[in-house]
């Protein structure tokens, strides 16, 4: 493993981590399950559980990956000899990030519809009405979601098949500052609308009564997922990061910032939403009609669409290369597959349950699975299942089978950072965590 590859510099690391944690996830995702799950109640379980689960769970992916240099399933090979159990959490994590991959990327082909759209000023003076008619129309319509997806998941590729440095690093470090920065001016719009107010209420003020356990395993289900974490992708990006970078401080930047975009998300399309008569629970119609909507209603509208979505699919690219990434450097480094061979197979094996998912939500479409459409199905079992599940077996593997001293050596840098921090982390890692978790999984069945 002498000239295996490593990000090039810390800045470097994270942001290709930030590129990864943030993405669809926080723009999309997080305002339909806020919506969905009570809004301010859910808010608020899903920043302790940022802060109490997901932080400990990153820093100990990033642990098990620098440790080990090694893939998701590999990791555990590594640092578990011999055993046949542990790497399971590594092979349900190339699974996880495979079919994550296929859904994620319907959504990504609606991100590029959307640049299109923006591209040739299709939402200049239209209603709400007429956008949302437009927004089913385009997944109705098969060939035209099937182009975009297929255009999404080859540049995923096409970034992988070229390397960690020359591709991850490069992309991701100018433009999620752009990012934010837009994020910031659409906030300001959004509160200015008439009725901002009652959507703030909603995103900010917890109703506790609204606690049940489904909020508390969705919550936890976003929280990982917003993270990318519980799927191997940050073992193996933690496997490129150099020896002498803080990995303690830099799983705290890319906590910090996912969750701070993922607000800001909140701030902007809640009170917007609220302004324009769209339900909380409008699902994709929160993020794909109500910001177009929003656009429409500024000055300069049309560039800062056309900027805005153009930088999502961005940020969804340097999300869906981490999850490639997972499955790619499974099968090049235990199987000894060629890099392109890998990415070509994983890619296209993906696209097809794409078109599959992006289907499923067509009008009147049947692909169902236990009642949830095909799409639905894989976001729920992959979030609330898969990912909660790797997540609680990698903090346990940390606090239970690896050695402590292994442990330290690697959160302290040899002793050099983190000392006094790095017994509340394992604290919080060996108990905390595992029994937090569990008692979440527990109690989704119970109400
Ligand atoms: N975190 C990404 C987002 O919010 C999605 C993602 C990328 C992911 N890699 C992951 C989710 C690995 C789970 C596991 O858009």
């Amino acid at each position: 493993m002498g000239n295996r590859e490593s990000f090039g510099s810390k800045f470097g690391v994270i942001a290709a981590a930030a590129g990864s944690a943030i993405g669809l996830g926080n723009i999309y995702r997080f305002p339909c399950e806020a919506g969905a799950n009570g809004g301010g109640a859910f808010f608020i379980v899903y920043i302790v559980i940022v802060l109490l689960l997901g932080l400990p769970l990153m820093v100990s992916e990033f642990v098990i990956g620098r440790r080990s240099k090694r893939n998701a399933v590999g990791a555990f090979k590594t640092l578990a000899p011999g055993s046949k159990s542990w790497p399971i959490i590594g092979y349900m994590g190339v699974i996880g990030a495979f079919l994550i991959l296929a859904f994620y990327s319907t959504v990504a082909g609606w991100t590029l519809d959307s640049v299109f759209k923006a591209v040739t000023n299709y939402y200049q003076g239209k209603d709400l009405a007429t956008i949302e008619e437009g927004f089913t129309a385009s997944i109705d319509n098969t060939w035209r979601s099937i182009i975009w997806e297929a255009a999404f998941i080859f540049l995923t590729a096409f970034i992988i098949i070229r390397g960690i440095e020359k591709g991850i690093e490069k992309y991701s470090k100018i433009l999620m500052p752009i990012l934010f920065v837009i994020l910031v001016i659409l906030c300001v719009k959004s509160l200015t609308l008439p009725g901002a107010k009652e959507g703030l209420t909603f995103f900010f003020k917890p109703d506790f009564s609204k606690i049940t356990g489904r909020v508390l395993v969705n919550a936890l289900g976003q929280a990982f997922f917003s993270l990318s974490l519980g799927m191997g992708a940050l073992i193996t990006y933690g496997s490129y990061i150099a020896k002498k970078d803080n990995l303690a401080s830099t799983a705290l930047m890319v906590s910090l910032c996912d969750t701070l975009i993922a607000t800001l998300a909140g701030i902007i399309i809640f009170p917007a939403a609220f302004s324009f008569g769209i339900q909380p629970e409008a699902g994709a119609s929160l993020a794909f009609n109500t910001l177009p909507m929003l656009f429409n209603q500024m000055a300069g509208g049309y560039f800062f669409c056309l900027i805005f979505f153009i930088l999502l699919a961005i940020a969804a690219l340097t999300s869906s290369i981490s999850l490639l990434e997972v499955v790619v450097s499974y099968l090049t480094e235990e199987l000894k597959i060629t890099r392109s061979k890998a990415t070509t197979l994983a890619a296209l094996g993906s696209f097809a349950l794409c078109v599959i998912a992006g289907m499923s939500l067509q009008t009147g479409s049947s692909l169902k699975v236990f009642n949830l459409t095909f799409f639905d199905a894989l976001d729920k079992f992959t979030a609330t299942i898969l990912m909660t599940i790797g997540g609680l077996f990698t903090v346990i593997f940390l606090g239970w089978k690896m050695r402590k001293s292994d442990f330290e050596d690697e959160f302290t840098n040899g002793g050099n950072v983190n000392m006094r921090l790095r017994k509340i982390f394992y604290f919080i890692i060996k108990f905390i965590a595992p029994l937090a978790i569990t008692v979440i999984l527990i109690t989704q069945w119970i109400k």
